[in-house]
């Protein structure tokens, strides 16, 4: 079975966009695949160093994963803290990435702000702490919104290096496995990892600027819909959406240069497990008074369960404690067993 790994910082509340570009994917990948999904709580110090309620937050996520319908059983939800080869593996590969690689990431620009000199090392190094992460269990897939996708070609990068230059080592130990890169055969011991980040809503926007990003960043309560915001909310939030003037095209290049109408359509589809074009020819033709009172029913349909079921879990936070212990265990032991093979390949004794 291939094996699938993601991941979803404890900072702030989830929003839409987390659940439609990342975690509704893991709901489903979990039928044909061996999942691993983690809580990265190391991650959240790049953000901010110290948190007011960490536990509370780590909670939360863990809670939205099991409530959006992740079984911890069959597959591993777990904190990254809890298992120590993360942050070793993230070491080694902060030798194996160049500078320059690192200086082309986007998203550290974007966080770094004007003053770079004052960023935290962490939040320079953070992408070789993500490559870790996968590359810990060897995953092979990681469903992801649009916005990690240089993040994860990073990670390709990493693994490749590795696997080059530790060439003769991996052959030497026998733990490598026989890919294939391009047309290329290549005996790696790290896969190459495929991003999963298609669909509707690869990447959804605020609701009140259709050119940004939804995030839990932005001053605007109203720019985002959070996992926990009730029905009323949800619906204040649609109804008040920016929109442009025409109705709805019936088809998908009518929404070109319309990011506000394309962005509100990807949703939909989504949320309706359906395709941009389908929910155009549902609704091309119609007025936003019509297509906005829809999107809040499905919405509201949809993330209501999903909110009933978080409040309820949060309440009784020893059950969601056992859940991570339990899931943090068997990821360690996992994680064992690749970070034993990387320390005969590197030659590290222990
Ligand atoms: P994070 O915690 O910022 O976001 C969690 C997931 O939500 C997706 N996402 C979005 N998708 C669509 N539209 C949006 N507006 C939107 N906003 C967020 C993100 O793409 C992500 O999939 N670096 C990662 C966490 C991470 C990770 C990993 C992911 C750490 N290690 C290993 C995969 C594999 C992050 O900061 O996600």
């Amino acid at each position: 079975k291939p094996l699938v790994f993601s991941g979803v910082q404890p900072t702030g509340n989830l929003h839409l966009g987390n659940y439609l570009g990342a975690i509704r994917k893991f709901v489903a990948l979990q039928a044909n695949n061996d999942c691993i999904y983690c809580v990265v709580d190391m991650h959240a110090l790049t953000a901010q160093l110290v948190h007011e309620d960490m536990p509370n937050q780590t909670r939360s996520i863990t809670a939205a994963f099991l409530a959006a319908g992740i079984d911890p059983e069959k597959h591993i939800v777990f904190n990254q803290s809890a298992v120590p080869g993360h942050a070793e593996l993230a070491w080694i590969f902060n030798c194996v990435a160049r500078i320059g690689w690192m200086n082309r990431m986007t998203q550290f620009k974007d966080k770094a702000g004007k003053d770079r000199e004052q960023a935290s090392l962490g939040l320079y190094a953070y992408p070789s702490l993500m490559a870790a992460d996968i590359l810990l269990y060897r995953a092979t897939h990681v469903p992801v919104g649009d916005d990690q996708k240089q993040h994860l070609e990073l990670t390709r990068d990493i693994a490749m290096k590795f696997n080059l230059d530790y060439m003769e080592h991996i052959r030497r130990t026998g733990y490598g496995i026989d890919i294939t890169v391009g047309d290329e055969p290549v005996h790696a011991y790290f896969p190459m990892v495929e991003p999963l980040i298609d669909g509707p809503a690869p990447r959804v926007m605020s609701l009140r600027d259709g050119t940004k990003k939804m995030s839990k960043s932005d001053a605007s309560d109203l720019s985002r819909i959070n996992l926990l915001d009730d029905e009323e909310n949800i619906s204040k939030k649609i109804r008040k959406a920016k929109t442009d003037p025409d109705g709805l095209p019936s088809e998908l290049a009518g929404l070109a240069g319309r990011p506000e109408a394309d962005n509100l359509v990807g949703i939909y589809a989504a949320l309706a497990d359906k395709s941009k074009a389908d929910v155009l020819s549902e609704f091309g033709g119609q007025q936003f008074s019509v297509f906005k009172p829809a999107l809040v029913d499905l919405a509201v349909h949809v993330l209501s369960p999903i909110t009933m079921e978080m409040r309820r879990l949060m309440a009784d936070p020893g059950h969601i404690d056992a859940v991570l212990r339990d899931g943090s265990a068997r990821a360690r032991a996992r994680a064992d067993v690749t970070m034993k093979q990387v320390r005969d390949i590197i030659g590290f004794l222990y």
